[in-house]
């Protein structure tokens, strides 16, 4: 497994996204996430599972520290009193005293970076997680809440696969010593799949398209992906990536096709995003 070391952070460079499943689904899906290798698993007070996830982590033989638990909290809830709540209900629900990565889930709508920052430290300061991050962070607002944080910021986590220009991002994320973690990495199962350079390159390497996106995904510095799968044989095909590479022409020809510029999660409360 490639593990990212970023600002003092070890990340498994492949985790599993958990958006979506919930209940007993979830539980059965992270257990068996955990029992073919995933080491790192991404959630958020958003996504409604954390109950499951901490149910899943409880039951695992899999000893607690070898497991890179990430949580969010929702922009709405990044001001005094409320953001505390979040984190110790976030904690309360996955039954953790601390989590290794707590992310602001998406910019807040005020301008009080210096507030956004201050809270997100007193977290790690106070142990509830051993590195803190942000997501949906432009190269504009990461600048100025990497120089507003007195603890460094490890991750920045955003929409990221073929199709997406992520090059400003990217370097800025590098600039500071971070890892880019690559959320919606199979652009949500869908039109890539079929894209023909990446049907070619699986057929030539014997892969699927899912292996030859991951594995574009995992041939970047500092960068990782968290695939979402609810169908427990896509866990094991997600995670076999490191017995082939793709070669420098492979990785160009696939980044090509990020001229098309497409967005999946675009929301009235989106930042101002960079122009490639
Ligand atoms: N920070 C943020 O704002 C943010 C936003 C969005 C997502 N996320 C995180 O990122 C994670 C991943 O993003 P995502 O769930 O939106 O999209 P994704 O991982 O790009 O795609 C998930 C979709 O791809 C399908 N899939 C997975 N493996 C496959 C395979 N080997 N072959 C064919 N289809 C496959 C899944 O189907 P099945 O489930 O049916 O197998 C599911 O429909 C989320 O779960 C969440 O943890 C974060």
């Amino acid at each position: 497994m490639k593990v990212l070391k970023a600002n003092g952070a070890e990340i498994p460079a492949l985790g599993l996204g958990t958006y979506a499943l919930t209940g007993s689904q979830c539980v059965d899906i992270v257990l068996r996430a955990l029992e073919v290798g995933y080491r790192h698993i991404d959630t958020a007070a958003f996504y409604e599972n954390e109950e499951a996830i901490g149910a899943a982590l409880a039951a695992s033989d899999i000893p607690r520290e070898e497991i890179f638990v990430t949580t969010k909290v929702w922009p709405s809830e990044v001001q005094e009193g409320l953001f505390q709540r979040s984190v110790e209900a976030s904690l309360n629900r996955l039954a953790l005293d601390q989590v290794d990565l707590l992310l602001v889930h998406w910019p807040p709508q005020n301008d009080h970076i210096d507030e956004w920052a201050r809270l997100l430290c007193d977290a790690a300061k106070q142990g509830q997680t051993r590195h803190i991050g942000v997501s949906n962070f432009t190269t504009g607002l990461l600048d100025r809440m990497v120089t507003a944080c007195d603890v460094p910021l490890v991750v920045n986590q955003v929409e990221n696969h073929p199709y997406l220009d992520q090059a400003k991002i990217r370097a800025a994320c590098a600039r500071h010593g971070m890892a880019l973690m690559a959320y919606c990495p199979l652009q949500k199962g869908k039109e890539l799949f079929e894209e023909a350079v990446i049907a070619g390159l699986a057929e030539k390497h014997s892969r699927t398209p899912s292996q030859i996106v991951l594995r574009w995904h995992l041939q970047h510095d500092d960068a990782g992906a968290i695939p979402k799968t609810a169908t427990p044989e896509r866990l094991i095909e997600n995670i076999s990536l490191f017995d082939f590479e793709l070669s420098s022409e492979e990785m160009a020809q696939i980044n090509l096709l990020a001229d098309r510029n497409l967005r999946i999660c675009e929301y009235d409360f989106s930042p101002v995003w960079d122009v490639p």
